[in-house]
């Protein structure tokens, strides 16, 4: 990771470059604006920390400068005493953070570090969130194998120009998120995205919104209209919850796409369309096959080429990478761009099972941003249903019986727990991490595999 530092005085430019590089950073030094700037647009610099006052010139200056690039580095300001209202100014206007002096040097290395990682996750998410539209806040974050395989999928999908996909997975998931990225990374993207739910409207309802009608077709039907099938042009309908979609509609909709037609609702005449169609459900459409539900046909038609999105709880790694971005979104918003988790939130979160998966994650990031005081998230901001599941895995607490409980998921949960915070503590190291738990290597890294969390040992593998 590369700091520049910038300060006017030859003495501090040292004591910085000398703290930094011993805390393990490559290290440039820049002595005014000018210097400073010169540097910045030159490759890879992932942070700035500059002093207020630069001679003639200003760290605000600096921090314009920053701000303007393309890959924008993190800058951390350093402030006399007992300048609050220019800290102030350069927070709103956009700076990491600021540094009173004299420096407390692990003040200033924590603070720093904590630059980094955000700099790092925005930066890790650049290739793909260019690929999402621009300007839709929409990003799309996830580093497990799982969801690595799934973007591939997405790139593929996009690439070709018609097949119809469908996207399953539990609530919350991201389908949605990913029926936009294929529609933004296809060549449709500059026509129309048209998300229709299929679970929210009656069944003629949902066939007029679709076909379209003619004047006269029912009562109310007082001109022709277009269906959202033809008047999406060349962009792509996606078929939201086509699990609810009523059984007569099916049967219409599967005509539909095999001759690219649409006949509309008390019309003789068929028009073709062009655009593509996308479907998503979190139901099991096998069963729902089975049930008789959903129609065979249909499901093979849709079924073509397959997305399914994993529950979250079955990604190694996402949550932690998922919470601080969002906690990063929203600090931003709230302007307090200090906010952070503190280790023990962070190890309660990873143990969650979250059935709402991705999106109740947000919830429960957005919520604790907001009832947060300190710019620590503590475990208290976290909804209490997380923090007494977590209670009851450390063995602290009353022991809830009953209804729903299994012995063998706390278990297992507690062992995934013991696990990641020998990980944790050890840094990685995994023969230091089995004697922490007590346990062999060899046993250590069988329950390693798991639970999955065999790549948390090598990352980047
Ligand atoms: N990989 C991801 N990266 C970033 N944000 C994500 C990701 N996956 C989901 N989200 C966010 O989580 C929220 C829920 O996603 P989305 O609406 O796509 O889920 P869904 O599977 O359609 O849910 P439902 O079945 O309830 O309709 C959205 O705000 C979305 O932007
Ligand atoms: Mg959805």
């Amino acid at each position: 990771m590369r700091i520049l530092v910038v300060d006017d005085e030859l003495s501090m430019r040292e004591v910085l470059d000398i703290l930094l590089t011993r805390a393990g950073y490559q290290v440039t030094t820049a002595s005014s604006v000018e210097r400073a700037i010169d540097v910045m647009t030159g490759p890879g610099t992932d942070l700035v920390v500059s002093d207020m006052k630069l001679g003639q010139g200003s760290g605000l200056e600096v921090l314009r400068a920053a701000r303007a690039l393309p890959a924008a580095p993190e800058v951390i300001l350093i402030t006399a005493y007992g300048t609050p209202e220019t800290a102030v100014r350069a927070m709103r206007e956009g700076a990491y953070g600021y540094i009173r002096k004299p420096i407390d040097n692990e003040e200033l290395k924590a603070l720093v570090q904590k630059a980094l990682e955000k700099h790092e996750i925005v930066r890790e998410n650049v290739a793909l969130r260019s690929s999402l539209a621009p300007g839709t806040g929409n990003f799309w974050i996830g580093q497990s194998p799982s969801m690595r395989a799934v973007w591939a999928l997405v790139e593929k999908v996009a690439a070709s120009p018609r097949a119809t996909v469908l996207i399953t997975g539990e609530s919350g998931t991201g389908k949605e998120l990913v029926a936009r990225a294929i529609h933004w990374k296809s060549a449709r993207s500059g026509q129309p995205f048209v998300p229709v739910n299929c679970a929210a409207l009656a069944e003629g309802v949902l066939e007029s919104e679709l076909f379209g009608h003619v004047k006269g077709a029912f009562t109310g039907a007082t001109s022709d209209r277009a269906g959202l099938m033809v008047s999406a042009g060349e962009g792509t309908v996606l078929l939201d919850e086509i699990g609810d979609m009523p059984l007569p509609t099916q049967v219409k909709l599967l005509r539909v796409l095999q001759e690219r037609r649409v006949k509309p609702v008390g019309s003789s005449a068929e028009i073709p369309f062009e655009a593509r169609v996308l479907a998503a459900t979190n139901k099991r459409l096998d069963a729902e096959v089975a049930a008789g539900r959903f129609r065979q046909d249909l499901l093979y038609r849709l079924n073509v080429i397959a997305v399914e999105l994993p529950a979250l709880r079955e990604r190694p790694g996402d949550v932690e990478v998922l919470a601080k971005f969002f906690l990063a979104h929203h600090a931003e918003e709230l302007g307090r761009p200090q906010l952070h988790f503190a280790p023990a939130t962070l190890s309660i979160l990873e143990l969650y099972g979250f059935p709402g998966n991705v999106r109740q994650l947000q919830n429960i990031v957005e919520r604790a941003a907001t009832l947060s005081d300190g710019d620590r998230l503590e475990p208290n901001t976290l909804p209490p249903a997380l923090r007494g599941e977590a209670d009851t895995q450390a063995g602290s607490g009353e022991l809830t019986l009953g209804t729903g409980f299994s012995l063998e998921r706390h278990l297992d949960s507690a062992e995934r727990r013991y696990l990641l915070e020998a990980l944790r503590r050890s840094e990685g190291v995994k023969t230091r991490a089995a004697e922490l738990l007590g346990l062999t290597f060899r046993s250590f890294r069988y329950r390693l595999a798991k639970h999955g969390l065999s790549e948390k040992e090598e990352p980047g593998s």
